[in-house]
């Protein structure tokens, strides 16, 4: 198991390419199953995820390839096993977006029911209603959901709101199901999130017919196939959103490109108010930050609310702030498992139910922790950057699911990241 060793304090400075998105890229590559034939995704990141998402495809039938440039190029002409298998599926919760494509595509799949996760209970009812209201039949056989559409899907109005808002992944199965539904499908209350706007957008490109695209009423008309497509898929918010708190918690100026400010409105709004400069470039944005961190209160919502997927960085940005702020958790409201390790590292951070108090510090300091899943262990990196002495950071195996070599790009800009084999 890999170890990075951290030396901090350090000051960032320098240009650093956003890669392409993983939660982009992991549904787009799940709606190939719904177009026989050969497709490539561009800008694909090379992260362990895909590489799951590759084998799962791979298991159905599909030949998956990473050309020397970086695509992956996947031919589906012949999916003949619609069976997600435990083995694979139990190492990738997002495994369950090939559900709705296999479902349509075949009539028929079956992939285990994803189990528990660091982040908090993960369930999957919604998908599974969704579906059944475009009249698939499904239930659970030995941990595995079942579903059986013959006679193929027909088109329906679909509500999707969950008790913590639209669910991304469900909107995914269902609006991917339902390209190839008879008819036509509204969903209602989709997720608004720019994976979701990226994988219409490809759908479309398919030939698929989807109007509504970014809003929460997604209309979708169903055709008769779907054909292979090139699909260059957008840069990874969130790997933007990590390296522009990198930039802040280290005093540093970043410049990073193939990244859509646009697109991250809620997170440059909350750090120009705590004091960080974001300044828009054609491609991109400069990050910087010289003067002293303001205090903020901030709540996790769907998009464009401040993301979960951000709430750990922010956390680990907040902890060295002149005061207190509250950080609310309204997606996963008990993914706060890197909260004692922080602690660990001399922040003052107290959980009350779905929030944490952070009370500033003036220094962080360098300690072994523990990371625990993928956003949460990008957070302690960051601690690491800014804390005095050497942080080691166990378990990295969390950050090579979602961060193309991080200590990569985060030791060209400046930073002392070692890898180590223990
Ligand atoms: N929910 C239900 N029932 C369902 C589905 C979801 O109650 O059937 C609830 C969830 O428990 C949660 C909320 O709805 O409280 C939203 O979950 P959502 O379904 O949107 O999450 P997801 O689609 O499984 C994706 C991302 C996550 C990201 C969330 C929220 C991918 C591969 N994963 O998960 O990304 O946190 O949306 O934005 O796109 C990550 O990249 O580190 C990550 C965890």
């Amino acid at each position: 198991m890999d170890i990075f060793s951290i030396e901090g304090p350090v000051k960032l400075s320098g240009g650093l390419r956003v890669s392409g998105s993983k939660n982009a890229t992991l549904p787009i590559m799940a709606a190939t199953l719904l177009a026989p034939g050969r497709s490539v995704i561009k800008q694909s990141p090379r992260l362990a995820d895909i590489a799951v998402m590759a084998l799962l495809l791979k298991g159905l039938g599909a030949e998956v390839n990473r050309e020397d440039n970086g695509d992956i190029a996947i031919d589906t002409s012949n999916i003949d096993n619609p069976v997600g298998e435990y083995d694979i599926v139990r190492r990738m919760r997002a495994s369950i977006c090939i559900l709705g494509p296999l479902l349509a595509r075949c009539g028929r799949a079956e992939v285990s029911m994803p189990g528990g996760c660091a982040i908090g209970d993960r369930p999957v009812d919604i998908h599974i209603r969704g579906l059944t209201e475009l009249g698939a039949k499904i239930h659970l056989d030995n941990g595995n959901i079942v579903a059986v559409a013959p006679n193929g899907l027909t088109g329906k109005r679909i509500f999707l709101g969950g008790p913590f808002g639209s669910t991304v992944l469900g909107t995914a199965n269902i609006l991917s199901a339902a390209t190839l539904a008879k008819g036509r499908t509204i969903i209602e209350s989709a997720a608004c999130e720019p994976e979701i706007t990226d994988l219409a957008n490809c759908l479309n490109e398919m030939g698929a017919k989807i109007s509504g695209i970014g809003s929460p009423r997604l209309v979708i008309d169903g055709v008769d196939r779907l054909s292979g497509v090139e699909y260059k898929v957008i840069g990874d918010r969130i790997e933007a959103g990590t390296f522009m708190v990198a930039a802040a918690i280290t005093s540093g100026r970043l410049e990073l490109t193939n990244c859509d400010v646009e697109a991250m409105s809620a997170v440059v709004d909350c750090l120009e108010r705590i004091g960080v400069d974001i300044e828009a470039t054609e491609d991109g944005c400069i990050v910087s930050r010289s003067g002293e961190l303001k205090t903020a209160d901030i709540t996790t919502q769907p998009y464009p609310g401040f993301p979960t997927d951000l709430q750990a960085q922010l956390m680990a940005l907040l902890a060295l702030a002149d005061g207190n702020s509250v950080i609310t958790e309204k997606i996963f409201p008990d993914r706060f498992m890197h909260v004692a390790e922080m602690n660990r590292m001399a922040a003052r951070l107290r959980k009350e139910g779905p929030s944490v108090i952070v009370a500033g510090v003036d220094k962080l300091i360098a300690a072994p922790v523990m990371a625990s899943d993928l956003r949460a262990s990008a957070a302690l990196v960051l601690a690491g950057l800014a804390a005095e002495g050497t942080t080691v950071v166990n378990r990295v195996y969390h950050i090579d699911r979602g961060y193309e070599r991080i200590e990569r790009k985060l030791n060209a800009v400046g930073a002392k990241i070692t890898r180590k084999r223990q």
